[in-house]
């Protein structure tokens, strides 16, 4: 039942993502058989050239076909997906189906679901779509084990004085590597990501404006403005129908009063060390 780094096919989903980007590396030297799911054709190419020992596959996961290719002869998937999607509840639960229709036929071992940090949180969609997730993957009889971040993006869209905790995706892509690897030591467990515990953005920007060795003012940018900036950051448009827009709207409000709070006890016991601090991230992302 333990690892074959030389056999297992191990399947990472939405690759070019950021914590795709800090996994991978971790994982390339050690598994010898890594395929690599992209969406774009702009990311299938820079993922080519950047693994070229890996296999590539480009597939919508809206399409239960392509779900099943890319799931064929799999032994564990890191399975995240992608953001503020529409039908992310579907297109997530199409890989649980796929893993237990390979699991049936002897070669799936173990699902690794990269989720949210407070799944129950049912007023933002994009939680609330994940919870149901969780709940069909626990349902399903597949090994699992889940991960709960919160990735240390600093946007001013919110009120900087409300309290959060931030996951360092160094952190994460770490504690993943080990769950890949370590597999049966992590079946059937929830991993609540978290690097710190919670701090205000303002807090943040002040360790910022020390690391750097100036002041970083905080600029508070209004609602609508927002969520077209995020809109744009994240489908490279504002001109997005309601449906999309739905989510990064809620977001922002449930952001705005209540942030999301995480303790890095869990993650440390996965770590088997301290979580990084937001200074040790600054300064790792300036000598990077
Ligand atoms: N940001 C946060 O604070 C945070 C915290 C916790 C959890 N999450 C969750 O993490 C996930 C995002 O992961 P990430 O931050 O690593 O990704 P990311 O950096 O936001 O990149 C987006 C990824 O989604 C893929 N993608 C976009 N549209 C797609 C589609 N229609 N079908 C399939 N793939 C598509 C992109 O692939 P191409 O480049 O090939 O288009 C890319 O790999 C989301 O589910 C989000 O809810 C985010």
């Amino acid at each position: 039942m333990s690892a074959n780094y030389d056999q297992d096919l191990i399947l990472l989903v939405c690759a070019s993502g950021k914590q795709c980007s800090a996994l991978i590396p971790l994982l390339s030297g050690k598994w010898k058989r890594l395929r690599l799911h992209v969406n774009s054709q702009a990311s299938e190419e820079s993922i080519k050239t950047r693994y070229p020992q890996a296999e590539v596959v480009r597939a919508s996961l809206e399409n239960v076909d392509h779900v099943r290719r890319i799931m064929s002869g799999v032994t564990t998937v890191h399975h995240v997906g992608p953001p503020f999607h529409p039908r992310e509840k579907e297109m997530r639960n199409f890989m649980v189906d796929a893993a237990v229709e390979e699991a049936r036929n002897g070669t799936f071992k173990h699902f690794v679901y990269s989720s949210v940090l407070g799944p129950q949180l049912s007023k933002l969609m994009n939680h609330d779509c994940k919870n149901y997730v969780e709940e069909y993957l626990m349902e399903s009889g597949l090994n699992f084990t889940i991960v709960q971040p919160k990735t240390p993006v600093f946007p001013a869209f919110w009120n900087p004085d409300v309290q959060f905790s931030f996951t360092a995706l160094n952190d994460l892509a770490e504690a993943v590597q080990k769950i890949i690897d370590e597999r049966e030591k992590h079946y059937m467990a929830q991993y609540p990501a978290s690097s710190t515990m919670p701090m205000t953005n303002s807090a943040l920007v002040s360790i910022a404006s020390k690391v750097l060795g100036k002041e970083v003012n905080i600029a508070c940018i209004p609602f609508e403005e927002a969520v077209d900036m995020l809109c744009k950051r994240l489908y490279g448009t504002t001109q997005v129908n309601a449906r999309i827009r739905d989510e990064p709207e809620r977001m922002i409000l449930f952001y705005n009063k209540r942030g999301l709070l995480g303790n890095p006890g869990v993650l440390e016991w996965v770590l088997g060390r301290k979580a990084t601090t937001p200074e040790d991230w600054m300064r790792r992302q300036i000598d990077s």
